[in-house]
């Protein structure tokens, strides 16, 4: 290559790049429809949570119950499809409807953030800021879309979960070097803008 297409070729990677890191910011709740038709066919349509609990009647939750989302979300009767997507061409195969464990960051963020923009110590303009963001977290990383915890949490408790990615900082901490005793993680740390 000659240094003017050398230049060339980079200078154009340089706007790709740009345009990649750009749209990723610039993800809008149209985005969202689109991926959603794109991935569960174009023309596909709510069927409601009765037919879902038809085949996974073990994600039904608890009645009164409001540590899963199922149950937080009442009867109301596309609650499964709020984060899966609509169901009518799924046809009972991993085809035709979301998995937001396999869901792209920004897809899981869009999911999760039309009910959870901003709650407590959840604020969205401040996650998509923080370094477990950069670093490519997603909500279902640390969150379960149906736990068995107040907090939704993919493990018991917020030591175990920070454990899964900072073993050695848990170790610290257990024996005295990081964090004083009788204090969790999330005392100190704010996983969603840390
Ligand atoms: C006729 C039975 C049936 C119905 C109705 C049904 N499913 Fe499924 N679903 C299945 C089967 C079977 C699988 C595949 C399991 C496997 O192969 O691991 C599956 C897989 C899934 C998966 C995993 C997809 C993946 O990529 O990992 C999700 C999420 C899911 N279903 C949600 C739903 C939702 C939401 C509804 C209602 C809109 C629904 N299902 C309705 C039978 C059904
Ligand atoms: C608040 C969002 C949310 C709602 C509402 C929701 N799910 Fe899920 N679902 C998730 C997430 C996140 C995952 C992947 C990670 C996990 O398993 O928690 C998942 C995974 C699944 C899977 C595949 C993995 C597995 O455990 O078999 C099935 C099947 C499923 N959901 C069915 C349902 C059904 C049926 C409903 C309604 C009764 C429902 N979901 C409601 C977020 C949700
Ligand atoms: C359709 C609306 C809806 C969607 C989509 C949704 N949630 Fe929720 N979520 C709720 C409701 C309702 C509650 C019950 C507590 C409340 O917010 O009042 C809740 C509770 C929670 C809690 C517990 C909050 C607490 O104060 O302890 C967490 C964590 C959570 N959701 C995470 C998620 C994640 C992660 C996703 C995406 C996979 C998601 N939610 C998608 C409606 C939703
Ligand atoms: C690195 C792990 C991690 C990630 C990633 C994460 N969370 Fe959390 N989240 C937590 C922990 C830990 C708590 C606090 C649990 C507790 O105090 O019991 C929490 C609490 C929450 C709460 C309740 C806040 C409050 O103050 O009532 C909401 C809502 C929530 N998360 C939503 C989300 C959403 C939406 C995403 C993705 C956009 C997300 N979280 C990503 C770990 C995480
Ligand atoms: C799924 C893996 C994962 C989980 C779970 C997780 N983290 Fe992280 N964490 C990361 C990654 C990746 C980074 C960014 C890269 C880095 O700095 O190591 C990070 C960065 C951090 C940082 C900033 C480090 C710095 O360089 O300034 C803090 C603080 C932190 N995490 C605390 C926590 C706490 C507290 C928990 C538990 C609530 C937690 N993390 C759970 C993966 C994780
Ligand atoms: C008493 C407050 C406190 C507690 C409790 C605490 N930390 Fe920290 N943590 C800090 C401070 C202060 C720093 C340094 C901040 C900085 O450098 O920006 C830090 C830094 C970190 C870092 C990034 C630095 C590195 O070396 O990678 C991680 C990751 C982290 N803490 C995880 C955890 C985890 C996991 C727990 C729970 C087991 C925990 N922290 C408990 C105060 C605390």
């Amino acid at each position: 290559m000659t240094n003017r297409a050398k230049a060339t070729f980079f200078g154009g990677a340089l706007i790709v790049m740009f345009i990649l890191l750009f749209s990723q910011v610039a993800w809008t709740t149209e985005d969202q429809d689109n991926y959603m038709a794109a991935y569960t066919g174009a023309d596909a349509t709510m069927v409601g949570a009765t037919v879902c609990l038809a085949c996974h009647s073990d994600k039904a939750g608890a009645e009164g119950d409001d540590t899963d989302h199922v149950s937080t979300l009442g009867e109301e009767a596309n609650r499964c499809e709020k984060c899966h997507g609509p169901g009518s061409k799924h046809n009972g195969d991993v085809k035709g409807i979301l998995n937001p464990g396999k869901m792209p960051q920004d897809e899981v963020t869009t999911t999760c953030t039309a009910c959870h923009e901003t709650k407590g110590k959840f604020v969205k303009t401040e996650w998509v800021e923080s370094k477990h963001f950069d670093g490519g977290l997603t909500c279902v990383q640390c969150h379960s879309g149906h736990s068995t915890n107040d907090s939704f949490l993919v493990t018991e408790t917020v030591k175990e979960l920070c454990n899964n990615c900072h073993e050695e900082i848990v170790t610290a901490f257990d024996t005295g070097t990081h964090g004083a005793p009788n204090t969790t993680c999330n005392m100190c740390h704010n996983p969603h803008n840390n």
